[in-house]
């Protein structure tokens, strides 16, 4: 699908960004190995997370999914503990998702049956080794492609015992995996990352009862005593989602958006300090607490950015905003550089590569430098014929690159962007104002 955008003539109005996706994933896992029913109000219905409950339900777990009165979805899902799921009859496809093999590997490799878990051909070229190791460290079956590098993964579910494991990526995924086999662990598993990625896992375990400690920046989990119990929850809005607006809006010269419900947790939250520093006009109300997690509303409004200096633990707290990061810096006077984005070139595409690739076509002054983003800004993008590579976060980061440029920007390969954010282009409608 190919969508044609030039920039309207104002950016304005109030928008309720979708379900967190990270938070909608571990809420399906979560409950599905939990000893009773679970509603998961507003939950994400986009395609990595349908990936997740395809998998769940060939794994013999019920669930549901109900419209609710404001136009979202409510997930009713039905664990029936960690004994209640049964082998598969198929291969399980996880789609683009990371998120769901990784985490679905931690579970089954504790589970006492085969488990095959494939993936789209972003996914099969992602580094699953990672995860591999740690996993065969605990005793686990695990194989792959590759020399165990690449899914499809073959998973003969076995007993397993704790480790202590120090992860040398910063990654909430391996965090994730691991987590959930050392559930099913004889003994306790110590877990160690080189900085804190995002912690919903975390959250939403102690909320169900697991036996979770923080002890000198590590994590300490018990092998469960009883089933999780079902955790009921509110999932936030997305941050990820609400940072494509917060920056077209500062990027706009006439805009105002008003971005309801959105979920703040600091691991997650980066992006809004970076985009604070760089001069743009956000203004922060309602904080509150949903489902266990920080959420407030933002209004952003049109700003003049500086560049700015990006490195080290910042970056994990705004690894899937990068994309849209490189988009406002562009455009913000003087020079930014990003550190540390190695991890980049491993999500659903190698997006240093192409946001270099892409956003150069619109005339943006952007490098890349061994491991490093180098931008110098510019006063103004040219609208071009741009791709997405099948990339979400690259279709919308292009997307608010569009809004802001001098005449029209088609942009390729649009869909992508229903994995995380069905309804996007629609939103991008309701918000401009003539053109
Ligand atoms: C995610 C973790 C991050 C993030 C991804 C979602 C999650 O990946 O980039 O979009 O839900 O756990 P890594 O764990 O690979 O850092």
């Amino acid at each position: 699908m190919e969508k044609r955008i030039s920039s309207p003539r104002r950016l304005s109005g109030s928008i309720t960004v979708p379900p967190d996706k990270s938070i909608s994933h571990r809420a399906a896992v979560l409950n599905a190995i939990a000893s009773g029913p679970a509603v998961v109000e507003n939950f994400l219905v986009a395609e990595d997370c349908l990936s997740t409950l395809a998998c769940l339900r060939s794994l013999g777990v019920s669930w549901s999914l109900r419209e609710n009165h404001d136009g979202g979805s409510d997930l009713t899902i039905t664990g029936r503990g960690l004994a209640g799921l049964s082998e598969s009859a198929d291969v399980l496809d996880a789609g683009n998702s990371g998120t769901t093999m990784r985490l679905l590997a931690g579970l089954l490799a504790g589970r006492p049956f085969l488990s095959i878990i494939t993936g789209d051909d972003s996914l099969r070229s992602r580094p699953m080794a990672r995860i591999v190791e740690p996993l065969r460290q605990m005793g686990a079956q695990v194989y792959g492609r590759d020399s165990d590098t690449l899914a499809p993964l073959v998973i003969m579910g076995r007993r397993l015992r704790g480790i202590r494991y120090r992860s040398p990526v910063a990654s909430a995924q391996v965090k994730s995996a691991l987590l959930l086999a050392g559930l099913q662990a004889e003994g306790e598993t110590l877990y160690e990352e080189p900085v804190r990625s995002r912690d919903h896992t975390e959250r939403m375990l102690r909320a169900m009862g697991a036996g979770l400690r923080e002890e000198n920046n590590a994590l300490r989990l018990s092998p469960l005593a009883k089933d999780l119990a079902p955790l009921s929850l509110r999932v936030p809005g997305d941050f990820s989602a609400a940072a494509f607006w917060l920056v077209a809006a500062a990027l706009h010269p006439d805009a105002d958006l008003t971005l309801r419900g959105v979920g703040l947790n600091p691991t997650r939250s980066g992006l809004l300090d970076v985009l604070k520093e760089m001069g743009a006009d956000i203004v922060v109300s309602e904080e509150r607490i949903v489902g266990g997690e920080p959420v407030a509303d933002l209004r952003a409004r049109s700003g003049k950015l500086r560049g700015v200096e990006v490195d080290g633990p910042a970056v994990v707290r705004l690894i899937d905003e990068v994309p849209v990061l490189a988009v406002a810096a562009s455009l913000a006077e003087g020079r930014t550089m990003v550190r540390d984005v190695g991890e980049l070139r491993l999500k659903e595409s190698d997006r240093v590569k192409l946001l270099v690739h892409e956003l150069r076509r619109m005339g943006a002054r952007i490098d890349e430098e061994g491991d490093a983003l180098v931008i110098e800004g510019t006063d103004r993008f040219t609208g071009a014929v741009c791709d997405s590579h099948g990339d979400h976060r690259l279709a919308m980061a292009l997307a608010v690159a569009g809004v802001v440029a001098e005449g029209e920007t088609v942009i390729r390969g649009a869909e992508a962007s229903d994995v995380s954010y069905p309804g996007f282009w629609q939103v991008l409608d309701s918000v401009k104002g003539t053109s």
